[in-house]
C-alpha cells in the first residue's frame, strides 16, 4: 500500500527556523521529523511512500534518497510551483496504482491506527476516509461534522469562532480510493479542504470520518514543534521517544565531565561536549558535535547539532537551530534562533525574540 507525504508547504509559520531547512527535515529527537513519520507508516504495513514536494526539495530528496535505512521505497514528485493540498496528490497520479491510497499533511506527529484505519475505509466502502481528532480550538484546522453513523455532512477549513459546532478537526490524514483523483484538475492549485472534499460532499460522494483519541500534533508552529521534542522527551506519546519520562540518553563519542549536571529526561546527541559545572535541565534536548561551555545552563530547550553554547551562558525555553554559536555569559530566554546566528559575549536577547538565520547580534 502506498502514501503521498505533502511536504511541499512553505513551512511559514515554523520560520525562522523553516528558512533553510524543510519542515520535514525539522530534528525532533536528533532525527528528521519525516523520519517519525516512515517509521510509523512501515509499523502499519505501508513501505512504499511517494513525498509530492515544491519546497527546498533537494534537501529532503539528499537525506532519504531512494533506498534509506528504513527499507522502503521513497518515490518524489515536484511542483514547479506549489499546487495545493489536492493539485499535489493529483500530481503524484501517476506514482500511484489502481488501489486505495494514504494520504498524509506532512507536518503531523500521531500515534494514528493506520491499520484499522484502513480497516473501518474498507468496511464502508468509502470514497475516502478522513481520521479526526479533537482539539482545544478548531479555528486554525479543517472543521468536520459527521452523523452517527460517521458519514462527513460538513467540511469547514478554519472556521470562524462563531462557526465552530464541534471539536474535531481534520487530523491531516486521508484514504483515497484511486477514483477521486479524477475529481481533481491537472496543474491546478486546488485545495483538498476547501475545494475537493466540499465538493464531493455536495456531490455526495461516501466521505466518512475515523475518529481517533491518541496522541496528535501538527508541528505548525515553533511552540508546537518544542511541545513535541518534550512529549517524546517525556513518555507522553505512548510508543515513542522515551519511556519513563526522566531519562538522560548520551550519544556516542562524547564526553561530560564529572562535575556537570544532567537531569533528565535530556537526549543528547553524538560527538558533544559538556564543560564541568554546566546544568542541563530536561526536558532539553541537544544535537550531535554540541559544545556546552563551562557553568553554561540549559533547561526547557531544544538545540540542533553543531550549536556552540559559550561558558556561563543561559539559554532557558529556546530553540537554536544549527551552527549557532552564543559566546560566554550570554542569556537567551523563550527565544528562537535561526541557524547560523552568532550571539556575542554577555549579551541578554530580549525575552521572547526571534532571530533570522545569520544574523550576529550584541
Ligand atoms: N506538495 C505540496 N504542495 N504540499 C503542500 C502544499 C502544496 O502546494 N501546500 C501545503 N502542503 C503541505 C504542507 O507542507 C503540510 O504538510 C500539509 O500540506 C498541510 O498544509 P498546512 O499549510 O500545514 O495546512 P494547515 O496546518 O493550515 O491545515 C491543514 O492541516 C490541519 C491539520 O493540521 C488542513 O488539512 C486542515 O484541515 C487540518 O485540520
Ligand atoms: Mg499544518
Amino acid at each position: 500500500m502506498k502514501a503521498v507525504i505533502l511536504s511541499g508547504g512553505l513551512g511559514t509559520r515554523l520560520r525562522p527556523l523553516t528558512w533553510n531547512t524543510p519542515k520535514s527535515l525539522v530534528p525532533v529527537l536528533n532525527k528528521p521529523f519525516l523520519e517519525h513519520v516512515l517509521r510509523h507508516l512501515k509499523e502499519h504495513g505501508i513501505d512504499e511512500v511517494v513525498l509530492a514536494l515544491s519546497n527546498l526539495a533537494s534537501s529532503i530528496q539528499e537525506y532519504f534518497g531512494c533506498t534509506n535505512s528504513l527499507d522502503m521505497k521513497i518515490d518524489y514528485v515536484m511542483e514547479r510551483s506549489a499546487l495545493g493540498t489536492a493539485g499535489a496528490i493529483k500530481n503524484a497520479a501517476e506514482k500511484l496504482s489502481h488501489d486505495s491510497f494514504f494520504v498524509l499533511n506532512g507536518d503531523i506527529f500521531s500515534d494514528l491506527d493506520y491499520s484499522a484505519m484502513l480497516k473501518c475505509h474498507r468496511e464502508n466502502n468509502s470514497d475516502v476516509t478522513i481520521a479526526l481528532t479533537a482539539v482545544d480550538n478548531p479555528a486554525a484546522y479543517g472543521l468536520v461534522e459527521t452523523k452517527g453513523d460517521g458519514r462527513v455532512t460538513r467540511f469547514l477549513e478554519k472556521p470562524r469562532q462563531d462557526e465552530i459546532t464541534t471539536n474535531l478537526i481534520n487530523a491531516g490524514t486521508y484514504i483515497f480510493e484511486p477514483g477521486v483523483l479524477d475529481m481533481i484538475p491537472t496543474d491546478t492549485e486546488y485545495s483538498t479542504e476547501r475545494q475537493l472534499f466540499p465538493s464531493m460532499l455536495a456531490s455526495d460522494a461516501s466521505v466518512r470520518a475515523f475518529a481517533s483519541s491518541g496522541y496528535w500534533i501538527d508541528i505548525g508552529s515553533p511552540e508546537k514543534y518544542r511541545r513535541l521534542n518534550f512529549d517524546l522527551l517525556s513518555g507522553r506519546s505512548g510508543k515513542y521517544g522515551f519511556q519513563n519520562g526522566n531519562e538522560v540518553v548520551t550519544g556516542q563519542a562524547g564526553q561530560v565531565h564529572p562535575t556537570a549536571k544532567l537531569e533528565g529526561p535530556v537526549l543528547l546527541g553524538d560527538n558533544c561536549v559538556v564543560e564541568s559545572n554546566a546544568v542541563i535541565m530536561g526536558p532539553a534536548v541537544i544535537g550531535d558535535h554540541c559544545h556546552i561551555g563551562e557553568a553554561a545552563t540549559i533547561s526547557a530547550s531544544v538545540i540542533w547539532p553543531r550549536v556552540t553554547i559559550g561558558n556561563g551562558c543561559k539559554l532557558i525555553s529556546s530553540i537554536a537551530a544549527d551552527n549557532c554559536v552564543l559566546q560566554s555569559g550570554c542569556e537567551i530566554t523563550q527565544a528562537i534562533l535561526g541557524n547560523r546566528v552568532k550571539i556575542l559575549k554577555n549579551y541578554k536577547l530580549p525575552t521572547g525574540s526571534m532571530v533570522e538565520p545569520k544574523q550576529i547580534i550584541g
